[in-house]
This record gives C-alpha cells, structure tokens and sequence, in this order.
C-alpha cells in the first residue's frame, strides 16, 4: 500500500466516518479533523512539538480534580468558553447578557438569607448588593435562585485555600416582589491560577494572568433560561484585558459609597460600598437549546 500524501490523508481519515450513525457527531469529528489536520499542515509542526503537544494536555488533565478545572480554565483563556457563549446567548430581547462561567463554581453554596453575609468574617470592603430578578418585560420573578461567589481580598477564592471552608459564596432567594440582596465584600482583580500548565503557556504566550474584579451569578427561575454571568467594578484596570475575555459592557457596575442612612437602614457598617443591579432572564425558547449542565467543580463545605 501506497503511503498518503498530505491532503490524502486527510481524506482518508474522513472516509472513515462513513459509518457514523449519529449525525451531530459526523458533523463535529469531519470538521475538528479537518481543523486539526490543516493546523498541522499550516504550522508544520515538528515531531517535538507534537510529542510537547501531548505531554502539555497530559498535564492539563492531571491537574483536573473535584476542586481545580484546568481544562475549563484553558479553554477561557484560549477565548473558546466565550466564543461558545457568544454564540448561543445572543442577548434575546432585552435579557442580561451572560459570560464565562470560570473555573471556581461550586455545587451546594449555603442557603443564605435575604441580606445574610457571605463575607464569613474575612477583612475588606463591606458591600451590599442588591437588586431585583425580572422577566424582559420587566416584571419580578419571584423565589428566582441566585448562586454568587467572589474571590477574597488575598486575590484566592475559597476553593484555592485548602481547609478555608465556604466563603464569599452562597445561593439566595428572591422574594415576592423578585429582590435579593446579599452582603458580601467588594473584590478585587485577581491571577487565574497559574502553577499549572495554563500559567506556563499564558507566560509562554507573553500574556498577564489577570481577571478584572468582579461578582459571579448563577440566576435560575423555572420557565426561564439559566443565566450565567458577573458584575464587573467599573474602573479596574483589567476590564480592558481580562485574560478569558469575559468583559460585556452592560456588566460593568459601579461600586458607590453608601450614605450612613443607606448602610444604617441595612445592617451595614458606615463607609460600606453599595452595588444595585437588576438581572433580566430570558422565558425559555423551546426552539433553543438550553445551558448544557455544569460543569461539575463538587468541593465539599470542607476542602480538606
Ligand atoms: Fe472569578
């Protein structure tokens, strides 16, 4: 048998699918070979940087484990976890826009009550944030799930801290008229992790680590589509380059000063800081498909 040229190799590969019953699957494995293939053939890559190739995705998968995604951080600052969102939540009619869902997600925050604290006592900046959970036309949905997390003042979140426990997250509940509120602490910009393969090819790359502050949500409602998203702190000086490309305008919110009357009508310490913000969701389209599940980052209450 003949070996194959370049182009006929790839042909060949191709051939191979013939007998693929799933049609999605065809589509998908003909154009990452494809892909794969004329990336090969544009960059000629040497049989060294095939073997690094495969030695650095062997290494990405060894640092994945309950408490550390480093497949899902990868694909955020390859822009590809955008680039999936970009393209099946294109902002229907009026709905908040939605964004990365990063790495630090946690299944089973805290139930915490309306305008109970999630600070878990660590110093920084006392923030309120409050707003309401409606529908595109603007009316309020009411017991709407909201998971948020943030990252510490030390630039880690909990998850990073082995033993730290629960902190700076939790799940809240919208009451009647749609609101939350959720006394936490103001964040601050922070490094993706960059001990691991991800940190090695950023630095390779000659790009910074960096994450403009910001607030994650989950918002759930049924008959709504979930919305994944953050607040970003107008005035960091990463909004214009965060590394997993995750900025939207209209998710960029100021954190204000609170009067002593505001902070005092809520609990909050004077000088606290105050973010007000209405999430909007989208009814589900049963044309569309929905959110994929998510990934599963399952740390338990105690990380140790
Ligand atoms: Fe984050």
């Amino acid at each position: 048998m003949q070996p194959f040229a370049e182009t006929q190799l790839t042909e060949a590969v191709l051939a191979r699918l013939a007998g693929c019953k799933d049609e999605r699957m065809k589509q998908v494995m003909a154009s990452l070979i494809g892909h794969l293939h004329q990336f090969v053939r544009d960059v000629k890559l040497t049989e060294k940087e095939w073997s690094q190739g495969i030695e650095y995705l062997t290494a990405t998968g060894k640092m994945c484990d309950e408490k550390r995604q480093e497949y899902v951080l990868l694909s955020d600052v390859l822009g590809v976890s955008m680039l999936v969102d970009t393209i099946h939540h294109a902002n229907p009619g009026g709905a908040t826009e939605s964004t990365v869902l990063g790495p630090f997600f946690v299944h089973g925050a805290p139930e915490v009550p309306h305008g109970g604290d999630i600070s878990a006592g660590l110093a920084g900046e006392p923030t309120w944030i409050s707003g309401r959970v409606l529908d595109t036309q603007g009316a309020p949905i009411a017991d709407a799930s909201l998971d948020v997390w943030l990252v510490r003042p030390d630039a880690k979140y909990d998850v990073q801290d082995p033993g730290a426990g629960m902190q700076l997250r939790g799940r809240l509940r919208t009451d009647a008229q749609g609101r939350y509120a959720v006394r936490a602490l103001k964040p601050v910009s922070y490094p993706v992790p960059t001990g691991g393969p991800v940190g090695r090819v950023l630095d390779h790359m000659g790009r910074h680590p960096m994450r403009p502050a910001h607030v994650h949500f989950i918002v759930t409602a049924p008959g709504y589509e979930q919305l994944v998203t953050h607040l970003f702190a107008r005035g960091d000086a990463y909004l214009d380059s965060d590394v997993v490309f995750g900025v939207k305008d209209s998710l960029v919110v100021a954190f204000e000063p609170m009067s002593d009357a505001q902070a005092e009508a809520v609990g909050m310490p004077k000088g606290s800081l105050h973010v007000d913000f209405d999430f909007h969701l989208a009814a589900v389209d049963p044309t569309r498909k929905g959110r994929a599940a998510l990934p599963a980052v399952e740390a338990s209450a105690d990380p140790s």
